[in-house]
């Protein structure tokens, strides 16, 4: 397999050396190709193309919860995440023939879009091997249309992903997702996008996105428009963390994300103060890092998540995604910190936990969980790369 990393990808050497001061994910062994999959544009009708790309999930130390334009998906506030290693997408996009509205290709999944506010064009769509319809569809279209639109290409699209990512749960299928759909689908009309600008382009199909377009720790700065809000890698070298996830359900979350931050807005008292909070939060966790301070990283993020937590169980009805054993599971990080190990919870849009943990301490961490918490699957993930492009 041939992969570039995103930076590398585009030939600018110096966005490259920015994707953070360590190198994740490093491929010693595999040949750096970086125009195999870039397809020169030359027409709307005949430069079509192809290309693939993978992204890992993304887990918010300071969350994002909340948008300030739903079309352009500007959040409320900045946040900061570690991309992970080990809960990956892979996605390949061609571009059909000769496409306009109404063309569906040669797709081998009859793709024409029933939902409203879809795409004029039919592209299909599968995941870990199953042809979807639909709203996923028609969100992959609704984005593919902001590619086509940038390019000038006006033709449909296979797209084939597979995941490592339990989809649905809380564990951010939709960021690793989006980053390597906008990696591969970009590639594949020959837009060659700097990883900033790959960044932007991802957060237009779901926020947590641009962040995986970086490895390790990376800052979304929120900004206020399109051009301003992006992603950025932070230097975490003086750190070691790693999280350890804790899997209670692998189940479809029963409210999504999307319409749980609309309804957390427009009906939580709660949720200004916690947007007020996130300012401070995010500078405290940045001074952490910056000072290699693990206990005080962990404190600010159990912080930030509960109080994210709060603002959704404020809202009318309540947003609540905690299940039984996602309060036994939170008591027992309390209890392993209690006993000297690093370890600091935080939740996302689903009933599982996440635990940020010293890596020193990371496999002891997960030993106590499996032992406390029989009925979970728990996982160490550690810092994994941003995007990689395949040949
Ligand atoms: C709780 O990025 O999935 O995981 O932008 O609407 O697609 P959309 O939302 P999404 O929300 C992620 C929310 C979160 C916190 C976080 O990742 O920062």
């Amino acid at each position: 397999m041939n992969v570039t990393s995103v930076g590398e990808a585009t030939g600018d050497l110096g966005q490259a050396a920015q994707l953070g001061a360590r190198s994740y994910g490093t491929d010693a062994d595999i040949d750096i190709d970086t125009d195999s999959a870039v397809v020169s544009r030359t027409s709307a009708t005949s430069a079509l193309g192809s290309a693939t790309a993978s992204a890992n999930a993304n887990i918010a130390l300071i969350k994002y919860w909340g948008k300030a334009d739903e079309r352009l998906i500007i959040p409320r506030a900045s946040s900061l995440s570690l991309t992970l290693d080990g809960l990956t997408t892979r996605t390949s996009v061609e571009f059909l023939a000769d496409g306009g509205p109404g063309d569906t290709g040669d797709s081998d999944v009859s793709a024409s879009n029933n939902a409203t506010d879809t795409s004029a064009i039919a592209d299909s769509l599968t995941i870990d091997g199953k042809p979807q319809a639909g709203k996923s569809l028609a969100r992959v279209s609704r984005f593919l249309d902001i590619v086509r639109e940038r390019s000038g290409i006006d033709a449909p699209a296979r797209v084939v992903s597979s995941n490592t990512v339990p989809f649905g749960a809380g564990l951010a299928s939709s960021a690793s997702a989006f980053a390597a759909l906008a990696a591969a689908a970009s590639r594949a009309v020959g837009l060659d996008l700097q990883p900033r600008d790959l960044s932007r382009l991802a957060r237009r199909g779901s926020g947590s996105a641009c962040r995986s377009v970086f490895g390790g720790l990376v800052k979304w700065n929120a900004g206020h428009d399109d051009a301003t809000s992006y992603a950025e890698p932070v230097d975490d070298s003086k750190l070691d963390l790693a999280i350890v996830v804790v899997l209670i359900s692998g189940e479809k979350k029963p409210i999504s994300s999307r319409e749980a931050m609309r309804r957390t807005i427009a009906t939580s008292p709660l949720y200004d103060a916690w947007i007020d909070s996130c300012a401070s939060d995010l500078s405290e966790a940045l001074r952490a890092v910056a000072g290699g301070d693990v206990r005080r990283l962990g404190e600010v993020t159990e912080a930030n998540s509960f109080g994210m937590h709060a603002a959704m169980m404020a809202s009318r009805p309540a947003v609540m995604y905690w299940l039984p054993e996602t309060v036994e599971a939170l008591r027992a990080v309390a209890s392993i910190r209690e006993s000297g190990l690093g370890a600091w919870a935080t939740m996302d849009a689903g009933p599982n936990v996440k635990v940020l943990a010293d890596g020193r301490d990371a496999t002891k961490v997960a030993d106590e969980l499996r032992s406390r918490l029989p009925g979970c699957g728990v996982e160490v993930h550690r810092p994994g790369s941003g995007v990689r492009f395949e040949r």
